[in-house]
């Protein structure tokens, strides 16, 4: 989630891996994650109020809980506070202007963050709007589709690629949990917001497109523009995240900003506000009405054909390695649990 869609005074629900959480920010500022479900009558928080101590009220029968999510109020009968009374709490950090969860059983390593510091106040990037989208489709596909770039000339045909975009050299690098992808492309007609970024003259241009994947679904994109013969450090493009949030199964919240990079980064005459809005909205036009009205039909036919294995190629090379990835983390987590349930008295 954007911390700054995290207002102080706001509880803001939130399904997350079908879990319902609940976040908000305690009296010092501090963002902190709940589950959002008292244990009294399992009334969902989000219902109830913060109240100027930093507690949160239950809007139901008014048991009072800290941001450890421990009970410190209960206003009837005895005012008995069983130790069971109480929430509990994930661990959140904020980082990069985004709040990073930790809803697993690891213990959570904030040094795991991976480097979206271009998003940093202090960057010197000028980051466009930060845009939340719903997507209707699962968080693997999405990593599937960005991982395989090669889509944009035939999803995003003329915004994002084009029939001279479709043969690239490819260059694959994997380094522990993270997957980076590269895509060149030289000599090409450039794509509408390539030629937008660029010099917006639609002359011909070389042009790479390299996306970087870390364990479980933070993507960071970084594309660059320029001229046939020159040099490639002379160069317009933009760094974009692409953070994705399983919400459900079929659901994933898909948290994107960009920002211009590069010595050749245009400059619009209508102002750049009016522009970095332009270049958000386009980008929101790919990813959500071109992208992920095809994925969610795809997944449709992968869960009706549940044995039917795709038939892969070259281009498919980074996104099986994403999946291998989180294959290997999901059975080591499935194996953590399931120890630890057989240990249990
Ligand atoms: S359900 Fe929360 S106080 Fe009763
Ligand atoms: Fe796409």
């Amino acid at each position: 989630m954007w911390a700054e869609s995290l207002k102080p005074d706001l509880l803001v629900p939130l399904m997350i891996l079908e879990q319902p959480l609940l976040f908000y920010r305690d009296q010092y500022g501090v963002a902190a994650a709940l589950d959002d479900m008292c244990p009294h009558r399992l009334a969902p928080l989000s219902l109830g109020r913060l109240l100027p101590n930093g507690n949160l009220q239950c809007g139901y029968h008014g048991l009072e809980f800290d941001s450890s999510g421990q009970c410190v109020r209960n206003p009837h009968g005895s005012g008995r506070i069983p130790r069971a009374c109480a929430v509990h709490r994930y661990t959140l950090v904020e980082r990069h202007r985004l709040l990073w969860i930790w809803p697993g059983d690891e213990t959570p390593d904030p040094g795991a963050i991976p480097d979206f510091s271009f998003l940093d106040e202090d960057s010197g990037y000028d980051v466009g709007p930060r845009d939340t989208i719903r997507m209707d489709s699962n968080y693997r596909n999405i990593i599937d589709n960005l991982m395989d770039l090669s889509h944009a000339s035939f999803l995003h045909p003329d915004l994002l690629g084009n029939e001279e975009t479709i043969q690239a050299r490819i260059d694959i690098k994997q380094e522990g949990n993270s997957v980076q992808v590269r895509r060149d492309m030289n000599d090409v007609r450039p794509p509408l917001l390539r030629d937008l970024l660029f010099k917006q003259d639609g002359a011909r241009v070389n042009m790479w497109n390299s996306i970087r994947w870390d364990a479980p679904s933070a993507l960071l994109n970084d594309v660059g523009t320029y001229a046939p013969e020159a040099d490639p450090a002379q160069f317009a493009g933009q760094l974009g995240c692409h953070i994705l949030t399983p919400q459900t199964a079929d659901t994933t919240l898909y948290f994107t900003a960009a920002a211009k990079q590069g010595p050749l980064a245009s400059r619009s005459a209508d102002g750049e506000v009016d522009f970095k809005a332009r270049i958000a909205e386009l980008r929101r036009t790919a990813f959500k009405d071109q992208d992920d009205p095809m994925i969610r039909a795809q997944q449709i036919n992968i869960r009706l054909h549940p044995g039917v294995r795709p038939v892969l190629f070259e281009i498919d090379a980074a996104p099986v390695r994403c999946q291998r990835i989180l294959n290997a983390l999901i059975e080591e987590e499935q194996k953590r649990v399931s120890s630890r349930i057989s240990e249990e008295p």
